[in-house]
């Protein structure tokens, strides 16, 4: 059974987990070296209210995680997050990360976020249609800013802006 639930510091283990896999295997990432359990308490920690961290269970085991993480301190973008989105190498490719980033999205709009922003680098074409189908729109590239496992990359920006009428511009 797959349940889609808030993080707790609990599953913090398995997050680390699956992040540091993806930073040995992918370029989704530009950290470069796994992360330690201190790090990641201290990541976990700085997700207040407003920035949720969620997880995807399977059978009692979490085999994936999203976060809304802060865009930037400035208090100006307190309303602004980054998504990140990972599931574990065995459970990609079965409507998995679908579910979760819907899931995700929408919790950001009930934590009351405005924008949400994703960073993709090139090549990442199954989370550009991802991030599309869940109403991103590619608003920039940045070129060459990453370099990881001995090639230039390009980083896709897209934003999702959250229709809410007790906003205003
Ligand atoms: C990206 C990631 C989160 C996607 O999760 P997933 O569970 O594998 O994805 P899903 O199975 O839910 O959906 C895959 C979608 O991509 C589509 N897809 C597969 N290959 C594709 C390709 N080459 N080009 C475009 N779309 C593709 C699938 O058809 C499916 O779309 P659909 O539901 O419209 O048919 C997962 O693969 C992952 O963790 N990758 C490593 C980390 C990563 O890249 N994170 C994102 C950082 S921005």
């Amino acid at each position: 059974m797959m349940t889609i639930r808030r993080a707790t510091i609990d599953d913090l283990v398995l997050i680390t987990e699956i992040y540091n896999e993806a930073i040995h295997e992918t370029v989704a990432t530009f950290d470069t070296t796994p992360k330690t359990a201190e790090e990641q308490k201290i990541w976990f920690n700085n997700h207040g209210s407003k920035n949720p961290i969620m997880v995807v269970e399977h059978d009692g085991c979490v085999v994936g995680w999203a976060a809304l993480s802060a865009w930037s301190d400035r208090c100006a973008y307190a309303d602004t997050a980054e998504v990140s989105l990972y599931i574990q190498e065995e459970y990609r490719g079965k409507g998995i990360g679908r579910r979760l980033l819907a899931a995700i999205i929408q919790e950001g709009e009930k934590t009351g976020l405005h924008t949400v922003i994703a960073r993709i680098a090139e090549g990442n074409e199954i989370s550009v249609h991802l991030h599309e189908s869940v109403g991103f729109e590619k608003i920039g590239v940045m070129r060459e800013v990453g370099r990881k496992f001995g090639k230039l990359l390009d980083v896709y920006l897209m934003q999702k802006i959250y229709t809410n009428p007790t906003s205003s511009k």
